[in-house]
């Protein structure tokens, strides 16, 4: 090992939940999501090594415009947004491969001399890259990775010192929650905060049906290869019999809740056994599995969501076509 190269590992700690709570939970999620009626999966199975990487794909597609319309954000404003937090350790929820990420910890860079760091992530890959490439590149910056479920990361976390604290939670992971889950969550942030602490939050705002349906079902196909991974992935990981060929990736907003629902429709009457499970599922001819929700907002909504939460908007800022918010919420 280089001098460098153990300096920047002693600026760098990865520690990993039980594993029998992380994997085992996706076991015990599939069981009781295709049990129920109607079948569901829950989107976080999305991301093991493979869905990340097809993610990734997703934010370069022309259609899925939230990635580069929020980091158009926070490149514009990101200097600001420290301004009104002012120094402050960061935890992010979900950094994925840590692109805006970057952009703000650059950002915080320039105005402290060490920036503290703590991602939490469910995969363990994508995790494990982004804290060794981090430390590797920024060398006033050290971090303190966690791998596992956002909210059992949040409960270990009891604020300790005086040191202000700003979580991030972008790329509208917030919209995968149901309405009173995602105020479940903000309550969970907002345990782990003291008043005046921040949290920044990335969320994608209500607009027409035909743009949302586009982004969300790109004609490359490549938000329908990481949708139908999550059934490749129950036959990697539990012994599935699922044949990929037998199901359809549909997409539908629904105006009404401002919900770009996600699902696989089987094409043909059908069992599939899962022997991880010791059970077997049997399909109707168009039964459907929902396998992600992706809720969009607006202002107000926003406000109602951060109030329920335990937080008031302290600031918005949107792209200039208006499809996109960074939200900075300050812990009452
Ligand atoms: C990463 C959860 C924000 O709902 O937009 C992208 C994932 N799903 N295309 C979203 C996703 C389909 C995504 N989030």
């Amino acid at each position: 090992m280089t001098a460098g190269a153990a300096a920047s590992l002693s600026r760098l700690t990865i520690d990993q939940e039980e594993a029998a709570s992380a994997s085992g939970s996706f076991g015990e999620d599939v069981r009781a999501g295709l049990s129920s009626s109607p079948k569901r999966l829950p989107a976080r199975h999305l991301y093991d090594a493979v869905g990340s990487a097809l993610y990734e794909a997703i934010t370069l597609l022309p259609e899925y415009y939230l990635t580069r319309a929020e980091c158009a954000i926070l490149e514009r404003y990101a200097g600001v947004i420290l301004e009104r937090v002012g120094d402050a350790e960061i935890v992010e929820l979900g950094p994925g491969n840590g692109s805006k990420s970057r952009i703000v910890l650059e950002a915080a860079l320039r105005r402290q001399q060490i920036v503290h760091y703590h991602p939490i992530d469910i995969s363990a890959s994508a995790l494990q890259v982004l804290a060794e490439r981090l430390v590797a590149e920024y060398d006033r910056l050290v971090v303190s990775a966690h791998c596992g479920d956002y909210r059992r990361a949040l409960l270990a976390r009891r604020p300790r010192d005086d040191t202000r604290v700003m979580v991030m939670f972008l790329g509208s992971s917030i919209g995968n929650y149901e309405r009173n889950e995602a105020v479940g969550l903000l309550q969970s942030i907002a345990m782990a905060l003291r008043p005046g602490d921040a949290l920044l939050l990335g969320v994608d705002l209500k607009k027409s049906r035909q743009e949302l349906e586009l982004a969300y079902d790109d004609p490359c196909g490549v938000t329908a290869a990481f949708n139908r991974n999550v059934l490749a992935r129950i036959n990697r990981e539990l012994g599935g019999s699922f044949d990929l060929q037998r199901f359809r990736f549909l997409v539908a907003y629904d105006e009404r809740r401002a919900c770009v629902d996600s699902f696989q429709e089987s094409v043909v009457d059908q069992r599939v056994a899962i022997a991880a499970l010791g059970m077997h599922v049997d399909f109707a001819r168009g039964e459907r599995i929902h396998t992600e929700s992706s809720y969009k907002y607006d202002a107000d909504e926003i406000r109602a969501i951060a109030r329920d939460g335990g937080f008031s908007v302290d600031a918005a800022w949107t792209d200039a076509a208006q499809r996109f918010s960074v939200n900075l919420l300050v812990r009452r």
